[in-house]
């Protein structure tokens, strides 16, 4: 296993061949997932251990990429500790009571172990499993950025200027210094336990980062992202950290505390490596591209995969998830062609 592309490369060392996985590579792209998924809610699923392990690999067996990435959600800690909150199909994370008031954040518990016990027997179940497909496939343990988490608690649902959440970290400091510190310790502890079940590395999604200018970025986001990253550097698995619309904050990413950083798909991958001194990186095709020829889908692939020899490592993904409608054979093509690419003499 440690000799997987995939850790290899994210530790900066050579791998056998250039690593890939897809972010969103389980979900509703795949028949075999809206099968298993059929009558059963979206975090109903991400609660029975069974579910979890066969949509983890689902994609593992269809496209052979190089890591597994745990099914969950950024919102699934928050509804472990009983935040009333539900992911409604085609909107995303909605919260019944949003959260305002120091009231409101002291209310919210620190997660657990016990709070999500079906996390630790799937990723037990699925360490297992992976240990015996192509020599040893890692799994990949997330969770959401304090931002990122913390935009869906204060909005109450999926927000495009982020406007209440940004009124609450101007105006309300302390409550948003209590709120970011809350949410840092319960994703730090969600990846603590998948950590411990097993896990071989970690995503961190600050999704909605790129929202924030650099200095707000610094001073009400990052100290907690760095907290997040920090206690997970202390079980010495990869850490990954990746935002869309972030290529100006790439830098402060990196610094945040982690070791490779993920490339949204509008910054070319050249730039993203002048900016992460020295880190690996991870990205970054536009997830679009699958809807292009196959000559095109290609040829931008290999652009992608050339300008990484620049760095210290690269993992080849999309810059965001995979798109819903995206054809799966498209997706295996696109495996078939990374691995096979030939590696920097
Ligand atoms: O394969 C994987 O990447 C692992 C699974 C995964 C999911 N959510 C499953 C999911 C991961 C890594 C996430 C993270 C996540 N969730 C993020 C960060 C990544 C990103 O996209 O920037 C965010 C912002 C969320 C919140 C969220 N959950 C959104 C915006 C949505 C989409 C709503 C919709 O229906 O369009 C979800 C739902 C969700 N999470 C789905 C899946 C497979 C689709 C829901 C379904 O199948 O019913």
């Amino acid at each position: 296993m440690a000799e997987s592309a995939f850790l290899r490369a994210a530790r900066g060392l050579r791998p056998s061949h250039p690593p890939v996985w897809f972010m969103r590579q389980a979900g509703r792209s795949l028949p075999e997932y809206l099968a298993v998924r059929e009558g059963i809610g979206m975090l109903d699923s991400c609660r029975r251990a069974d579910l979890i392990t066969e949509i983890t690999l689902q994609p593992v067996r269809r496209y052979g990429v190089d890591a597994a990435i745990f099914y969950s959600d950024i919102v699934l800690p928050l509804k472990a500790v009983g935040v009333d909150l539900d992911i409604k199909p085609g909107v995303g994370p909605v919260v019944a009571s949003p959260v305002r008031t120091l009231a409101d954040v002291a209310a919210i518990p620190d997660l657990t172990a016990e709070h999500v016990p079906y996390v630790t027997a799937a990723v037990r179940d699925l360490v297992g499993e992976l240990a015996g497909i192509n020599g040893g496939t890692p799994l990949i343990g997330f969770a959401g950025a304090p931002f990122t988490v913390a935009s869906y608690l204060v909005e109450g649902g999926p927000s495009k200027e982020h406007a209440l959440t940004k009124a609450l970290m101007y105006a309300a400091p302390e409550v948003w210094e209590a709120l970011m510190h809350k949410i840092a310790g319960i994703s730090a502890a969600f990846l603590e336990v998948q950590v411990a079940a097993g896990a071989s590395a970690v995503q961190l999604f600050d999704s909605w980062a790129g929202a924030l200018t650099p200095a707000d970025y610094a001073r009400y986001a990052q100290p907690y992202s760095a907290q997040v990253l920090a206690r997970v550097g202390a079980l010495g698995v990869p850490r990954i950290h990746f935002g869309v619309n972030s290529g100006f904050l790439l830098a402060q990413m990196g610094e945040a505390g982690a070791d490779v950083v993920g490339v949204d798909w509008r910054t070319p991958l050249a730039h993203a490596i002048g900016q992460v001194g020295g880190r690996v990186v991870q990205g970054n095709l536009d997830p679009s591209l699958v809807f292009a020829s196959t000559e095109m889908m290609l040829a931008r692939a290999g652009e992608i995969l050339e300008a990484g020899r620049a760095a210290a490592g690269h993992i080849f993904n999309l810059g965001h998830g995979v798109i819903p409608s995206t054809d799966p054979d498209r997706l295996a093509r696109l495996t078939d062609f990374v691995q096979g690419y030939p590696l920097a003499d």
